[in-house]
């Protein structure tokens, strides 16, 4: 296999030492085997084709590996899978100003193309903490979200037309950019989402839109979870907002002091809500936070006056995932409708303390977007082993309670072999049959990516 790698690409793009196996066999989780047999960098289409190929004529599993942000396990080989790198495949290849769209190869990191539209008058919104790192292929097989969804939505809707190969290294050009096309089933929205199970995303062409306007942030201290709902109501009956997040005091407790960060207000609250709006709202903002004040769910709040105290306000929410790495949480991803928010905290609080009392949540997230982020953070004194058997054990209490209220088990990181097991708990029998024979039908010897996503 690794003889025959080499004769589609050059050897010094087949790489089998163990340091490279670790790097590129992994993401950000770090409960999982990483076990890849190889690792291959592509730099063409044609050698994406001709790998995908091989591997159907020879009976080998294939991983694609982007910036390997995910938080799913959607990007760790632990089968002696060949990664499929595409760090050599990272060039902005074109773009057209009348349409507003880049075409760019997978490996783009996101940070790229946010430069790139500044550069040219324009701008890309889907951003979040690892746009330095991630990449365009990634984010459109995860359909990534962040944090500005609430105002711009998610990777999908930035999505003009995608190139891909198939697990059976066919090669598909889906939408080609156009804006309307009513040519049946849109196969672009197909790939979308699929965490490489279906087929490589090698290009990709990207909407860009008007840059924002100057913007203000505002930090607000909450105490009742409850309240925050009544806030977010109140700003948007008059503010168009761009972002409207939330972290706990425990977030501000780690983040403050793994980046030596002011905290947001001298008071203390159970929860904080950061919203970002245009400056030129900030009088109707100034008068939402005024009445959220007198009825009582606000009880203190910052706004910035500059770029930098919006950049120290941000970092609170953006610094909140490295601040609590070091305590190996349990990471879920989980959303349900906005207004069940409050709801669903406390049916998660209520479960996770009759459970397992001694173990602390940590609660971040895009609550706009009906999106919170539950972190479970391991006691110092227990085995990073023993900890995950807990909280795995505990998983079907907690798919339960957001299945009673529709939601779903991944908001925005994906599946991967993380949730795998727990699909059913957001959908149904009959999807999941669908979703199999969808795979079939674009990768029909299960070459894409196995064990990930579909159970
Ligand atoms: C975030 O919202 O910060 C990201 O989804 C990362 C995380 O959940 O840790
Ligand atoms: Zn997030």
């Amino acid at each position: 296999m690794i003889v025959k790698l080499e004769k589609v690409l050059a050897p010094h793009r087949v790489s089998t030492a163990r340091d490279d196996l670790d790097n590129w066999g992994r993401d950000w989780t770090r409960s999982f085997v990483v076990a890849p047999s190889a690792v291959v960098f592509p730099e063409t289409v044609q050698e994406v084709v001709a790998i995908t190929r091989l591997a159907n004529t020879e009976g080998f599993a294939l991983v694609p590996s982007g910036g390997r942000t995910g938080l799913s396990a959607g990007a760790v080989a632990s089968h002696g899978e060949v990664v499929v790198s595409f760090d050599r495949m990272n060039r902005i290849l074109d773009f057209n100003e009348t349409d507003r769209v880049l075409r760019c190869q997978a490996g783009v990191v996101t940070a790229k193309v946010h430069a790139f539209a500044e550069e040219n008058g324009l701008f890309y919104p889907v951003d979040f903490s690892s746009s330095g790192s991630s990449q365009i292929g990634g984010n459109v097989a995860t359909n990534a979200g962040g944090i500005k969804v609430i105002r711009y939505g998610m990777t999908r809707d930035w999505v003009a037309g995608l190139k891909v190969v198939t697990g059976a290294g066919e090669v598909l050009e889906l939408n080609r950019g156009l804006v309307k096309n009513a040519t049946g089933y849109d196969l672009r929205h197909l790939l979308i989402g699929s965490e490489g199970t279906l087929g490589f995303v090698v290009e990709a062409d990207l909407r860009l839109t008007e840059p924002p306007a100057p913007s203000r942030v505002m930090v607000l201290g909450v105490d009742r979870m409850k309240d925050i709902l009544s806030v977010l109501t109140r700003f948007q009956a008059d503010v168009t907002l761009s972002a409207f997040e939330f972290f706990s005091e425990l977030a501000v407790e780690r983040v403050t002091r793994h980046r030596t960060l002011a905290r947001p207000l001298e008071s203390s609250s159970a929860f904080y809500a950061l919203l970002e709006f245009d400056a030129q709202d900030e009088s109707p903002a100034l008068a939402a936070f005024g009445d959220s004040v007198a009825s009582g769910w606000v009880s203190d709040g910052v706004m910035s006056q500059s770029e930098a105290q919006a950049r120290a306000l941000w970092a609170l929410r953006e610094g909140i995932t490295e601040s609590i790495a070091p305590e190996t949480p349990y990471k879920n991803d989980l959303a349900v409708r906005i207004s069940d928010v409050p709801g669903f905290l406390d049916d998660v609080e209520h479960a996770v303390g009759r459970i397992y009392p001694d173990l602390e949540i940590c609660w971040f997230g895009h609550i706009g977007d009906g999106n919170v982020h539950l972190n479970i953070l391991k006691p110092p004194g227990l085995a990073v082993t023993a900890f995950y058997e807990r909280c795995d054990a505990m998983a079907p209490e907690l798919f339960k309670l957001v299945a009673a209220r529709g939601g779903s088990i991944s908001a925005e990181h994906g599946v991967g072999m993380l949730k795998r097991d727990y699909l059913e708990f957001s959908r149904s029998a009959a999807e999941i049959e669908i979703m199999r024979a969808v795979k079939e039908a674009l990768d029909p010897n299960g070459v894409m990516n196995p064990g990930k996503l579909l159970p």
